[in-house]
């Protein structure tokens, strides 16, 4: 599991009841989590959630309006500007490149602007982990959006950052080339980058992350994805049976495991129980006991969606009141 791979040593971010106000209006609220070196963290949210500013805020490119953060173990604060931007890099939304420049100028001119060393071997290393070597004297302006977003990945590995932010690194692109893209990250994942990730597409928080948090303006909920599910939902098993049981309150109420059950009159049982590992024998013994032919018997299976939706509608209902 990926999450092993996290050093339990001093966090990569550390962010405490941060806030961004632009006037009247609040961007993010008291948002605090941390991120251990080497992981791969999913900050997910509807558009406007605030994941932009998030990204802004701990990148120094605006300071907050309250809180407190530390970024690759820098606190963040006007006089660390320069300290905290040497470690990580920013991939913004839009790829910002000089079309009428070639990808390895692109490279070049921003290596030259980072002050990197040894820009020559860099500008290398970078195009070869975006697999875009053969790629380096075509001009940016006739690329791909897919491409672009590459070379973008590419000049935000030229200094080698501690903490890398991508801020919705596949928007907009096709799914062939949003498979590419997720490949990438995926690789520099297992290589040990530390990688913060916006994303308003679940199946990426859910592909790509170790650990994803949930915002909207405030911090909703933070987990891996499968203690998320757990969290908010009930377990619960969907079991087949040939024909309907005879007496199924007698077969489901008596065991212990068991909370609540529903059935048809076809044969099909939802049961809420508190436990697979002791359910699912129990009333595996049960069923047989009772004479009945069990065709299946499953877990019922969340996806990262369904809390995702889950907690949006609670954060709309909560503002209908
Ligand atoms: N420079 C700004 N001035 C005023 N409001 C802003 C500014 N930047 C972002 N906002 C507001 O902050 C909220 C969060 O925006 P943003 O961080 O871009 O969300 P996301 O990236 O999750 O879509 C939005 O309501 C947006 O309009
Ligand atoms: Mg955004």
């Amino acid at each position: 599991m990926r999450a092993d791979r996290r050093d339990h040593g001093a966090p990569a971010l550390a962010v405490s009841g941060l806030t961004k106000h632009f006037g009247e209006r609040i961007a993010f609220e008291d948002v605090t989590f941390e991120i251990a070196y080497g992981e791969v963290f999913g900050f997910l949210g509807p558009n406007g959630a605030g994941k932009t500013t998030t990204v802004r805020t701990l990148g120094t490119l605006i300071a907050p309006s309250s809180g407190t953060a530390a970024v690759a173990g820098i606190p963040l604060a006007p006089d660390n500007g320069v300290k905290i931007r040497r470690r990580i890099a920013i991939m913004p939304e839009s790829p910002g490149l000089y079309d009428r420049l070639s990808v390895a100028e692109n490279l070049r001119c921003f290596a030259n602007l980072y002050e990197v060393s040894a820009p020559g071997e860099r500008i290398e290393r970078a195009l070869r982990s975006v697999r875009l070597t053969d790629r380096a004297h075509d001009l940016c302006g006739t690329l791909s959006k897919g491409l672009r977003q590459r070379v973008a990945l590419a000049r935000a590995l030229l200094s080698e950052p501690q903490i890398l932010f991508l801020d919705e690194p596949t928007s907009g692109l096709d799914p062939v080339a949003r498979r590419e893209v997720h490949e990438l990250i995926a690789t520099l994942g297992r290589g040990g980058v530390t990688i913060f990730l916006t994303t308003h597409r679940l199946e990426e928080a859910e592909r790509l992350c170790d650990r994803v948090a949930i915002l909207n303006t405030r911090l909703r909920t933070i987990g891996q994805p499968a203690q998320l599910r757990d969290r908010l939902f009930a377990k619960a098993l969907t079991i087949r049976t040939r024909a309907a049981l005879c007496d199924p309150d007698r077969v489901f109420s008596d065991l212990p495991a068991v909370e609540r059950w529903s059935g048809d009159s076809d044969g099909s049982y939802l049961v809420s129980i508190s436990d697979t590992e002791a359910a699912a024998p129990a009333i595996t013994r049960a069923l047989v006991a009772a004479g009945a032919d069990v065709l299946s018997i499953s877990e019922s299976y969340h996806s990262l969606e369904d809390v995702y939706l889950e907690l949006i509608d609670e954060d709309t209902e909560a503002l209908r009141r």
